[in-house]
């Protein structure tokens, strides 16, 4: 018998109301699966529905058509049962909590007994050890995005999203979270669905990119990632990396022969 994906998206389209009285058709006829144990990178224009599957997903919304299961099931049964990892852009870390009490967070909220050495080893594993009372505003960018993330692995989650962890850092820090991501997933193991804008930080974390649409998004393409692993700094030199770069970055723009009334004459 085949395991159920881990995730799985089947024909899954999503209508928001606008403010106008219309409606906005965020998704329309995406198909998506994700095995257990995968690294999937969802990559697409802005606004072409990268977050609202993110929050299908965590079971935060519903879709208005077609189906979303994680194993098998209800995304919300997970939710629920705390399996579901979540870390977004903006770190949002409660300012007045240390290290470890913000990384502590969801047990609390889970209403589970805090298991303290399991966040201290969440501390070595994002590599924030000594640090451990430091409060968020002591905090650089990216070691508040490792906080949040060790707060999203701490109840050993069997999906993790991330939604553009990154945005918001430096190009020089983003690339050590990268390989921090890395380190991390390789030794958890955890489906992890990750969006971002950057095609590079897909290209070095996944094992399948997808590329969206520009909204109404659905995928127009998969890619399986074909560079071994570990992946270390070397490989973002080499040229077989930067060819696959260019062709997924070409993949993003839409197609302008094809909306020739967007081309704007040069006066
Ligand atoms: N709650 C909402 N109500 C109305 N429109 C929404 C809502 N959430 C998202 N949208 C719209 O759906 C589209 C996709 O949004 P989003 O998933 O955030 O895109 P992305 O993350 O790829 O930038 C956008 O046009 C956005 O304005
Ligand atoms: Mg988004």
């Amino acid at each position: 018998m085949f395991a159920a994906p881990a995730i799985q998206l089947a024909g899954v389209g999503k209508l928001f109301s606008a403010e106008a009285g219309g409606s906005v058709t965020a998704l329309s006829g995406v198909d998506l699966k994700v095995a257990t144990g995968e690294f999937v990178a969802l990559i697409g224009p802005s606004g072409c529905g990268k977050s609202t599957i993110l929050r299908l997903v965590a079971g935060l919304d519903r879709p208005s058509d077609g189906s979303v299961t994680v194993h098998g099931g209800d995304p919300e049964a997970l939710s629920r049962a705390h399996k579901l990892g979540f870390a977004f852009q903006d770190a949002a870390l409660l300012p007045w909590l240390d290290v470890r009490n913000n990384i502590a967070m969801p047990f609390r909220l889970a209403g589970v007994d805090q298991n303290m050495d399991r966040v201290a080893a969440l501390i070595d594993l994002v590599g924030l050890a000594g640090f451990e009372r430091a409060r968020p505003d002591e905090l650089s960018g990216g070691m508040r995005q490792r906080v949040a993330i060790a707060r999203a692995l701490v109840l050993e989650p069997e999906v993790l999203l991330l939604d553009e962890p990154f945005g918001a850092l430096d190009a020089v820090t983003r690339r050590q979270m990268n390989l921090e991501l890395q380190r991390i997933w390789s030794a958890a193991g955890t489906t992890t669905l990750l969006v971002t804008h950057a095609v590079d930080e897909a290209l070095f974390l996944a094992d399948r990119v997808l590329v969206m649409s520009p909204r109404p998004g659905h995928i127009v393409e998969a890619v399986t990632v074909p560079f071994g692993r570990p992946r270390g700094p070397a490989l973002l030199r080499e040229a077989a990396f930067h060819a696959l770069e260019d062709r997924l970055t070409e993949a993003l723009i839409p197609d302008v022969t094809d909306q020739p009334e967007r081309i704007q004459p040069i006066a």
